[in-house]
């Protein structure tokens, strides 16, 4: 049983293949942390919520909490802030009742005065180490609206240590997923996004260790948060060496108002524990997100070919058609025609919003390319903006209460646009009804749904909870794309936002992949690839190989790195293939016939860092491996040969390229190859198949 409950000590023990968790409720009825981390059996689960209870009498703070409160001599951070109609603020916890089934566990609680019922629910499985938890808020009474000033889906407490260190990743359009690691400061600190959607500045996950760990070895525990709008997750860290986090969606000053009957349930909040380091939670997670996440984790992931990079705003259909013949040669299987088919958009200023041909392009519709798109082999997919308009369009003109805004205010425009209010139920209805008829009536097997801009001035007239917008916003987007899902089987999603502005749990639960960064420098890119895959898994990442010299950057590089860079997420193709040689063109196509082969291993397989630069993928059957090594500079290095790991020592391993065979023994301790060249920009790729 995952999930075990001591009525006596009102205790929960919930286990997970190598982890337990457990919580129990102290005399007040407040849900208090015990212990994440090992497995414990129930007797001592129950010996040390004993022994933290002693503890906890001595300290005036009480600390701990699963959801931690305002009231008492609590000064820790609060998970959940509200207000009651006669201004008291704060909870006192009633336990009411709980609940297990089939791996769920739901503990109600009330005010002891108030009514507002809070529910806390975990969520364990047999086959991954996260444990999900969420919260839902219910107003039982018929008095006034109770505010809600803060409602975070959970609070994670750590034992103490004395070194703890946090990881995460900070960036910026261009340059997502830095991965940052360093003390975690005594005090708080908040990563967060106020932008209405993920962002580009943080991620909302974390990984907090005890200061000693490396890839291979230590403690690390983890949360990542099923949500893609604005969010905040504040750690801290007392001088008793105690740490933790809480964290949910919305940012700091959002209030939302709970009237009689109301119901609040926040985005899942999951939590990973391993004892074995950086590499063991990174595979952890990915494992999670393709077992637990992802809609069609098995469905593979096509080759795109995505002209963007290529002709940007500029571009006819002739031009579309000779790109399309030039990219099915080099083995392309998804052929997606990116932004500015449509409306008058020949620019970024007019007519996002019209979503029809732009006649002048495609005078007879988007018929012809997408027949000679399959005619040629491939299938066709297609980019869309869903929630912004540009003011110059013929949407706006007839609608332009339907953005967000606030009265009194500008409408301040970013890459000339404007938010529309998804969550008005009218706007999103409408959403839903062009993308259905423009999936449906066209044979559109890949939709690229980008969003290219932060809220502002995030309004909402005559509403009476306006902050509402924030949630409701990112529920219909995720109740669009659900239903599009839903409706159109066969349809494949990639998420985007202007790069890797939206990608989260919450995101990978309804789309196969996202576009991880418009930076397309491939010595850019490994810094990318390495903080985003540090909690989600290569098949869920878009890479496209691009031109020489770089659009962003204007570095050159050969196509064998470009390629190799892109073959460790899901590979795609973004060029003006107008202007590569042939012999780039006849490179390309091995190196697309190869990713292909490799491409289960790379997508399924366990995913091991052999440092920032080099990444090995196992298969599950052990059988197969994938080894992609990077050089992006080679300054002061010394080419040495790359130990494997993860391999049978006394199996043998055949090179599909060269057919040479190497004993598991050796790869693991003297490593393959003489090690990369002496040059900037130099890569390997190593597929290997078990002979024995
Ligand atoms: C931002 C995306 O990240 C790009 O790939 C491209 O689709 C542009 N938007 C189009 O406007």
């Amino acid at each position: 049983m995952s999930i075990l409950f001591d009525a006596r000590d009102r205790l929960w023990l919930l286990r997970t293949p190598a982890t337990s968790y457990v919580l129990c409720l102290d005399e007040d009825d407040a849900p208090r942390h015990v212990h994440w981390g090992p497995r414990l059996t129930l007797d001592q689960a129950k010996r040390l919520a004993e022994l933290r209870a002693a503890l906890a009498d001595t300290e005036a703070d009480p600390g701990g909490e699963e959801l931690s409160v305002e009231g008492g001599l609590r000064y820790g951070v609060p998970s959940l802030i509200v207000r009651y109609g006669d201004a008291t603020r704060g909870v006192e916890w009633r336990f009411l009742r709980q609940r297990i089934e089939d791996g769920h566990l739901e503990i109600v609680f009330t005010d002891r005065r108030y009514p507002l019922e809070i529910a806390l629910h975990y969520r364990v499985r047999e086959d991954s180490d996260a444990i999900e938890r969420h919260v839902v808020l219910r107003h039982t009474g018929q008095g006034p609206s109770i505010e809600i000033l803060r409602l975070d889906s959970a609070a994670w407490t750590l034992p103490p240590r004395p070194g703890y260190r946090l990881s995460h990743v900070v960036g910026e359009w261009g340059k997502e997923f830095q991965l940052q690691r360093g003390a975690l400061a005594c005090g708080e600190t908040t990563l967060t996004s106020r932008a209405g959607i993920t962002g580009h500045a943080g991620n909302p996950w974390l990984m907090v260790d005890a200061g000693e760990a490396t890839e291979e070895h230590g403690e690390v525990w983890s949360a990542a948060l099923a949500w893609s709008g604005s969010w905040r997750i504040t750690a801290f860290r007392d001088l008793k060496g105690r740490a933790g986090w809480s964290g949910g969606f919305g940012h700091e000053g959002l209030t939302w108002r709970l009237a009689s009957g109301d119901v609040l349930e926040t985005p899942a909040f999951a939590g990973l524990y391993s004892a074995d380091g950086f590499g063991a939670i990174s595979r952890g997670w990915h494992d999670h997100i393709r077992k637990h996440v992802l809609p069609a984790p098995d469905r593979v992931r096509p080759v795109v070919y995505n002209a963007w990079e290529a002709t940007e705003f500029d571009y006819d259909e002739a031009l579309q058609l000779d790109l399309a013949a030039r990219a099915s040669r080099i083995g392309i299987e998804t052929f997606v025609l990116d932004d500015a088919w449509f409306g008058t958009r020949t620019h970024d200023a007019a007519g996002l919003g019209d979503w029809w041909p732009n006649p002048d392009r495609f005078p007879k519709g988007l018929g012809p390319l997408i027949d000679e798109v399959r005619r040629l082999g491939m299938d066709f997919g297609i980019w869309v903006e869903p929630e912004a308009v540009n003011p110059d369009s013929d949407l706006y003109r007839r609608n332009p209460d339907w953005v967000l805004h606030t009265p009194g205010r500008r409408r301040t425009e970013s890459r000339n646009q404007l938010v529309l209010n998804l969550a008005r139920p009218d706007v999103a209805e409408w959403t839903h009804a062009w993308l259905d008829a423009l999936v449906g009536e066209n044979e559109i097997s890949f939709l690229k749904w980008d969003m290219n801009r932060s809220f502002s001035e995030a309004g909402w007239p005559g509403h009476d909870d306006p902050d509402r917008l924030w949630i409701d916003h990112v529920r219909n987007v995720y109740a669009i794309i659900d239903r599009l899902r839903a409706d159109h089987p066969g349809l494949f999603i990639e998420g985007c936002a202007g790069g890797g502005g939206r990608v989260d749990l919450g995101m990978l639960a309804r789309v196969d992949q996202v576009w991880a960064s418009d930076n397309t420098d491939a010595a850019e890119r490994v810094a990318i690839q390495h903080g985003y895959g540090q909690i989600y898994p290569a098949c869920t990442m878009g890479a496209w190989a691009t031109d020489s010299p770089n659009s962003m950057t204007a570095r050159t590089h050969w196509v064998r790195y470009r390629f190799h860079v892109s073959m460790a997420g899901a590979l795609g193709v973004g060029g003006d293939l107008r202007a590569w040689s042939e012999d780039d063109l006849a490179w390309a196509a091995a190196f697309v016939e190869q990713y292909k082969r490799a491409r289960p291993v790379v997508h399924g397989g366990a995913q091991y860092r052999l440092g920032p630069e080099a990444t090995q993928y196992v298969s599950a059957d052990g059988r197969e491996v994938v080894v992609l090594t990077y050089q992006p500079s080679a300054l002061g290095r010394t080419p040495i040969p790359l130990r494997l790991t993860g391999l049978d020592p006394a199996a043998r391993y055949r090179d599909q390229a060269t057919g040479d065979v190497h004993h598991g023994a050796v790869l693991l301790t003297h490593g393959v190859g003489a090690g990369l060249m002496p040059f900037d920009g130099t890569s390997e790729f190593v597929h290997l198949t078990r002979v024995d």
